[in-house]
């Protein structure tokens, strides 16, 4: 299966570095063991191609916990709603992962997408702060999948934004612990409303800057957007050596 190990795919699309239409187009999506071919294998950089001529989707990530894995479990609690089965390792794989994988626990999956919120300022000012996923000293990582309720997703995309970014200062808090955390967002929801988190966020940093790691979560948990999140786990991991 595709690997991505000891990093989180840098250079492949993330949060807010969308692939080309074509390449998202051009992928396969395989789930619930059928693998469902788009069209030719995409050559986005990084997204290894399964035997058989069919192409992975290069925006699809499997988050596997178990036993096996490039990353330790140091804690995983739950902020808000049932926790997650726990577990040692975290296997993160760029691709699909049709059946669980032996000495697998849970799988999780998600894929990169178009920004939804941002201004053209926002966006600007993040692509220029930013840093990518898998810096050699980014050796502490979280993986926060998060679910929000049926009345977020009532909402209208302005009302949402008013409260994600005019309300809650979602993007402005933090930008200020850019570029010291990486992150890439995952919507589960555009897989299916039955997935049992509607994103799962991921972030890595130094380990000098795991206290600032906390103070940004503790910052974004009180805020409206917030009152929204209905199912939080926090799990929290090392690289493993
Ligand atoms: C590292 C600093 C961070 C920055 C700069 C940042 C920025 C952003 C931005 C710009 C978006 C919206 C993207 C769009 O327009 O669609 C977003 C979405 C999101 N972020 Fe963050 N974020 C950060 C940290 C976090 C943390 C620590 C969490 C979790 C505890 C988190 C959870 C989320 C979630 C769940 C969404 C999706 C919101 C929705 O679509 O309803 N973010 N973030």
């Amino acid at each position: 299966m595709p690997e991505d190990t000891t990093q989180f795919g840098a250079g492949l699309p993330g949060h807010g570095q969308s692939s080309t239409r074509r390449g998202f187009l051009t992928g396969a999506l395989a789930l619930g063991g059928v693998t469902v071919c788009l069209g030719e294998p995409s050559s986005v950089l990084g997204a290894e191609q399964p035997k058989g001529g069919v192409a992975v989707n290069p925006r699809l990530f499997t988050f596997v916990g178990g036993k096996v894995g490039g990353w330790s479990v140091v804690s995983a609690k739950a902020v808000v709603g049932d926790t997650l089965p726990a577990v040692d390792r975290l296997h993160i794989v760029n691709g699909a992962v049709a059946t669980m994988p032996d000495g697998g626990t849970w799988l999780l999956r998600g894929v990169t997408s178009n920004d939804r919120y941002v201004t053209r300022d926002e966006k600007d000012h993040l692509i220029k702060t930013q840093a990518a996923l898998g810096r050699p000293e980014s050796t502490h990582a979280a993986l926060i999948p998060i679910r929000k309720s049926a009345k977020w997703w009532a909402m209208t995309q302005d009302e949402r934004r008013a409260i994600f970014e005019e309300k809650s200062k979602h993007n402005a808090i933090g930008l200020k612990y850019l570029p010291r955390v990486a992150r890439r967002l995952h919507h589960c929801r555009d897989l299916s409303e039955a997935e049992p988190f509607d994103f799962l966020t991921l972030f890595d940093y130094a380990k000098d800057d795991s206290g600032a790691f906390d103070d940004l979560v503790a910052a974004l948990r009180v805020t409206e957007e917030w009152k929204y999140v209905e199912r939080e786990v926090d799990i929290r991991l090392v690289r493993a050596s």
